[in-house]
């Protein structure tokens, strides 16, 4: 069946993840010139929202332990948003602190993941975040939310549409602007996503729904594809496919972002981001990981230039 363009989304929101999901995992610290210097590349290819660090506990992930430095010197270009993730009110102030104006909650559709992620359970985590939302709206702060395990879980394997619902469903209600899908592992397919964005579309309206695939079984740009038929218009994505979660063993990065801006360029959907300046800044955090860059396309653009 030929791809009709008057099926998907004109334009795509992508929410740059690679400075904290991206890097989050990395066992050697990462100085925070590079994290920095990483950020501000990102907002010149024309990034509309990059996700700069988390504000979590340096005994979870020592990687973000520098999340107050990176904001100070970050350069806010105007109009970019630099959301950063904000488990309780610890996060949520330190977060202000650090001048955020936006961050995200970020719950579980497992109830195994939940516990290693966050310590604590599904019902205690929403909990948990209905102060933070609150006390963030308070402060003109927007609160975006995630669900991990969306399309599979390492602990627990398949995980219900349903349950993916109820738990995008509570964070909405809640105050969530926008809530990402989280396929943590990256075990979906395009059925299963279509499945479940099914199940979450019966109460979370389309338009604040972000696909947030991760590409540890190369499933990831055909379940984007699968996303954008049912409407979804914003796309988390990480620079030179950066990354993993330390609390899914074995998962891998996120799909790549210039991977992502070479399918939407060929579909004509805008997003307003430069892919040859995306190429480049995925070659030059990769040489400073000492990694092999995880973007196909950026590789093979990079060989003809
Ligand atoms: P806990 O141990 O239950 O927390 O951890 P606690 O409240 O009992 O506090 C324990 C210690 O942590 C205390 O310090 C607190 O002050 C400190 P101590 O007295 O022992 O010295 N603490 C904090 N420090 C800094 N910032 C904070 C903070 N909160 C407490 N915000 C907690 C609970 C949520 C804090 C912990 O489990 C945690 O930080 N988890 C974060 C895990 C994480 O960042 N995972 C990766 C991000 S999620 C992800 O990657 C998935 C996603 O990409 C979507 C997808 O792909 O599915 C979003
Ligand atoms: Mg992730």
């Amino acid at each position: 069946m030929r791809l009709q363009s008057g099926d998907l989304p004109k334009s795509v929101k992508i929410v740059e993840v690679g400075p904290r999901d991206g890097l989050q995992n990395e066992k050697t610290m990462v100085a925070t010139d590079i994290k920095v210097e990483l950020i501000n590349r990102l907002a010149a290819c024309g990034l509309p929202v990059i996700e700069a660090t988390a504000f979590v506990s340096p005994k979870w992930v020592p990687q973000m332990a520098d999340a107050t430095d990176v904001m100070a010197r970050i350069t806010r270009k105007p109009g970019v948003t630099y959301p950063v993730l904000a488990p309780n009110i610890h996060g949520l102030e330190s977060a202000i602190a650090a001048g955020a104006t936006e961050i995200a909650v970020f719950g579980a559709a497992s109830e195994s993941f939940s516990q290693k992620n966050i310590n604590c359970s599904i019902t205690e985590s929403l909990d948990r975040f209905r102060p933070v939302i609150t006390a963030a709206h308070t402060r003109n702060i927007a609160v975006r939310g995630y669900v991990s395990c969306v399309l599979g879980c390492p602990y627990e394997g398949e995980i219900a549409p349903a349950k993916v619902a109820d738990i995008a469903k509570a964070l909405f209600d809640m105050g969530c602007y926008e809530i990402s899908l989280g396929d943590t592992i990256g075990t979906g397919t395009p059925g299963t996503a279509q499945a479940m964005i099914d199940a979450v579309t019966r109460h979370v309206p389309v338009r604040h729904l972000a696909a947030h695939f991760h590409d540890t079984y190369g499933q990831a740009l055909a379940n984007l594809l699968a996303a954008l038929q049912m409407g979804v218009a914003i796309i988390d994505s990480s620079v030179a496919g950066l990354g993993g979660c330390p609390y899914a063993k074995g998962a891998s990065g996120n799909v790549a972002t210039e991977d992502v801006i070479y399918m939407l360029n060929g579909l004509g959907i805008e997003t307003g981001v430069d892919l040859s300046g995306l190429v480049e800044t995925g070659i030059w955090i990769s040489t400073q990981l000492g990694r092999h860059p995880g973007s196909k396309a950026g590789l093979a653009l990079l060989a003809q230039s």
